[in-house]
């Protein structure tokens, strides 16, 4: 017999995007719910922002020549002539609101947390969006490394909740205008002679971005880029101490970490620290969970004091990802306090508002209105791990008095309708 075949809508997802179904909502309800609890812990406040932004805010801030706003940003032209972007990252427009603002008149450091889409029009693949979902941390006016540190230890803390282990941090140091002119000057002259031998585009980077000629993931450019000399080396006196000092924090709390000479990131406005954190593990080779590192001049360039900053990034799909292909159980399942059982007519009738007075009284309450016999609904409330079931039957409904039934003893007593929630608040205080 032939297969029906599904009737399928000729509308997909934009490419790179994605449905986010019932199924896992409860991990990316946990994954915010632990972000926010932590973000709260280490002092930092909540910040929304639009989606859209001015395209030079990232010009500016993440860099002209940067992958993500040469290749991946999602501009568009507004009816009245506006040039917006679809962020395709946090940093900028979170300098930008506090700029806008006055948070810079609160007392420094300022802590900034932000949840939300982030686009990039990127090659599609497993762990790569065109929309995907970011945390967003950033600490504006301090500039003392324990901070550099801290962060990284917020990210360990965050993966410690949600039962993620085994993960590394990958760190650097990429200095800052003082010492970077001259090794990007020694890096230039390095790639010179080799430019023939480099992909398409890191020939055009040894002029317009020479330091992403370190991290290019093509095999011929990784094999060159193993000789090449290293910043740690040509670090200025300021930037090697705040290096060391970093690792001497994240030695002091057992961070996990390697040195990666190579490690860049992609965006300009980084100085000093940068790092990302990795799956330690031969599948997590391809994506990096977090990304961040400090950017002291930024706050200037975009109009503010001299100011320096240090931020992260977490990408929510990845830990996600991760939390489900390591079948890391997440128990968001909250059991109900209270199962209403309705029988007859009346008793559903008078159920609806119990229902509502139960759950302002903060007692968790589920029912089941449409199931109609008592066995079923008692057979949920015990598959729901309810403690207590309330039956409220047509007779009960007349009498006004409500049965109450204990789930793990299976005795239940009569009460007055009108004493229920006092009964079982005065049961919970007991036990
Ligand atoms: P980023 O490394 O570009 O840094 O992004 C941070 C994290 O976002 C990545 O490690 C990854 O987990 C996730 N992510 C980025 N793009 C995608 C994508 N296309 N699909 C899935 N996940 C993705 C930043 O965005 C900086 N603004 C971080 C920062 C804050 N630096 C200082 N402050």
């Amino acid at each position: 017999m032939p297969t029906k075949k599904k009737r399928k809508s000729k509308f997909r997802a934009p490419k790179g995007m994605r449905d986010l179904l019932p199924e896992d909502q409860v991990y990316w309800e946990k994954v915010r719910q632990v972000v926010k609890n932590l973000a709260k812990g280490y002092g930092f406040g909540l910040l929304e922002t639009p989606i859209l932004e001015d395209v030079d805010l990232f010009i500016k801030g993440t860099g002209q020549y940067t992958d993500i706003v040469e290749k991946e940003m999602y501009n568009l032209k507004t009816k009245g002539g506006d040039k917006l972007a679809l962020r395709p990252e946090f940093t900028p427009a979170v300098i930008r609101a506090y700029l806008e603002n006055g948070l810079s008149r609160l007392p420094h450091p300022v802590r900034l947390c932000s949840l939300g889409p982030i686009f990039r029009y990127e090659r599609q693949q497993k762990g790569r969006y065109r929309q995907s979902a970011q945390a967003n941390f950033e600490v504006i006016g301090e500039k003392d490394p324990i901070l550099d540190a801290q962060l990284i230890q917020l990210f360990f803390s965050i993966s410690k909740d949600l039962g993620l282990k085994n993960l590394i941090t990958q760190i650097n140091s990429i200095g800052c205008p003082r010492c970077r002119p001259n090794y990007r000057r020694m890096l230039v002259n390095f790639y010179r002679s080799r430019k023939k031998y480099l992909c398409e585009n890191c020939q055009k980077r040894v002029q317009q971005n020479p330091l992403r000629l370190l991290d290019c993931k093509e095999s011929k450019c990784c094999k060159i880029a193993e000789d090449a000399p290293q910043i740690v080396d040509n670090l200025c006196d300021d930037c090697h101490s705040h290096f060391r000092s970093v690792l001497e924090y994240l030695d002091e709390i057992e961070i996990p970490y390697i040195l990666n000479p190579r490690l860049v990131r992609g965006l300009d406005y980084y100085t000093k620290t940068v790092f990302e954190i990795w799956p330690d593990d031969e599948e997590g080779r391809q994506i990096a969970l977090a990304g961040g590192g400090r950017y002291d001049g930024l706050v200037k360039l975009l109009g503010g004091k001299d100011m320096p900053g240090v931020g992260f990034a977490i990408g929510l799909d990845r830990m996600v990802n991760l939390i489900q292909e390591r079948g890391i159980k997440i128990n968001t399942r909250i059991k109900p306090l209270v199962f209403l059982v309705q029988l007859g007519e009346l008793g559903k009738k008078r159920s609806l508002r119990l229902f509502e007075e139960l759950r302002q009284a903060g007692l968790g309450v589920a029912s089941s209105f449409s199931c109609n016999t008592m066995k079923a609904q008692l057979k949920r409330a015990d598959k729901l791990g309810a403690r207590f079931a309330l039956i409220l039957g047509q007779k009960e409904a007349l009498d006004e008095t409500i049965i109450i039934r204990y789930m793990d003893s299976s005795s239940q007593e009569t009460v007055p309708l009108n004493k229920v929630i006092a009964k079982i608040k005065k049961k919970l205080k007991k036990s």
